[in-house]
């Protein structure tokens, strides 16, 4: 049946077309405002801001210098299809590799993800900042020029909230391991921050599993107590690949891989950072590295805390020998820094 209903308006056919515009037009803006970057595609011709020159696979290609070019397979999280059937065997235990640790990394990826975000994974250059926690990094003003970098990777429990000037704000990802998580993640990250697990021992991914599925926590074998409660959206977590680890400690350190029962020597974060960022990245600059000297025993080593270099005795941190490696690294231009190193 057809209901003849009666003409909307008795104008002529042309005031017709134009309203049906009108109406197409306002459905066209209401679908781009509710769709923020299509609003600015649509609508905005945006000054083009004066970034860094990119140049895509600039840092892989000097870095391979150190690292040779093996790793370009190397995924940058871990994955749970690689351990589903058990089809990438590790070489060595954590925190160089997984062996050992399979069962409780296979729960932890199968709660977890490992995909890198579509904004950055379709970026044709990636200009990446690691900022490190270093005491340069106050009174910088380096704020505004760190959150114009696509990636900005921080460590551990570096503040943000209170040093947004010096330090900036935006957070793409944050390395951290169970002693060194903020107990406030949502204050100091933002939303979408990737929070990337650097697992030193297989109690680690035992950590993140009893917190993202409210097992019950296991409070013995950290060196320091971790966050027994932690907000954090599951979907944020990744788990970084401990290959990464691997060639910082190998090719960047030239520690031995096969050591004794206990780790007695490892990278920091802020190594692992960067060498993350040199796989990732296109451009890979530095903010806040370096310690103050040996002789300076006043000087607080963070840009947010009252600790002096005698807190990191006994890190298994070599901060000299790991200095050197930067240097390298910045005089080979694989890195740029942006506080003096
Ligand atoms: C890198 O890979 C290419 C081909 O895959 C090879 O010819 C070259 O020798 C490699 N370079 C290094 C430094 O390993
Ligand atoms: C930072 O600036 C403040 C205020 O100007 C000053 O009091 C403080 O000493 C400066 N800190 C450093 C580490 O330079
Ligand atoms: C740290 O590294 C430096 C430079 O490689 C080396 O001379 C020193 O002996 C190392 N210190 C320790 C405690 O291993
Ligand atoms: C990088 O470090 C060197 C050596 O300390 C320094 O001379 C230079 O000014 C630094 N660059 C920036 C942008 O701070």
């Amino acid at each position: 049946m057809v209901s003849k209903s009666p003409p909307l308006c008795m104008c002529p056919a042309g005031w017709k077309l134009l309203a049906m515009l009108a109406l197409v037009l306002v459905v066209m803006v209401w679908y781009s405002i509710s769709r923020e970057d299509r609003y600015i595609e649509l609508f905005y011709f945006p000054i083009p801001e004066k970034k860094e020159p990119c140049l895509q696979g600039e840092a892989e290609s000097k870095a391979s210098k150190l690292f040779g070019n093996y790793s370009r397979d190397q995924p940058i999280f871990l994955r749970l299809e690689d351990y589903f059937w058990v089809k990438t065997p590790s070489a060595y235990e954590l925190p160089y590799g997984t062996k050992g640790s399979e069962d409780l990394l296979l729960r932890v990826l199968a709660i977890t993800s490992s995909s890198i975000p579509k904004n950055i994974q379709s970026l044709r250059c990636r200009r990446c900042v690691v900022v490190g926690n270093g005491h340069r990094l106050r009174n910088s003003s380096l704020g505004d020029a760190i959150n114009k970098y696509d990636v900005v990777i921080r460590l551990n429990n570096a503040p943000v909230a209170g040093y947004e000037g010096d330090v900036g704000s935006k957070t793409t990802m944050r390395l951290f391991y169970p002693e060194s998580a903020h107990f406030d993640p949502k204050v100091e990250n933002n939303p979408d921050t990737l929070l990337v697990l650097v697992a030193f021992k297989a109690m680690d991914f035992h950590w993140i599993e009893t917190i993202l599925s409210d097992k019950k926590r296991v409070r013995k074998g950290f060196w320091k107590q971790p966050p027994l409660i932690w907000d954090v959206n599951p979907k944020q977590i990744r788990i970084l690949n401990p290959f990464f680890m691997e060639i910082a400690a190998d090719k960047l350190l030239s520690l031995p891989m096969q050591q004794p029962r206990k780790i007695k020597q490892k990278p920091t974060t802020g190594l692992l950072a960067i060498t993350l960022a040199l796989h990732l990245c296109d451009l890979v600059h530095i903010a806040g590295f370096g310690y103050p000297d040996a002789y300076n025993k006043k000087q607080t080593i963070h840009y947010y805390e009252q600790i002096t270099l005698k807190s990191m005795a006994g890190s298994g941190h070599n901060v000299s020998q790991e200095a050197l490696a930067i240097k390298r690294m910045l005089e080979m231009g694989a890195v740029k820094n942006l506080t003096s190193f």
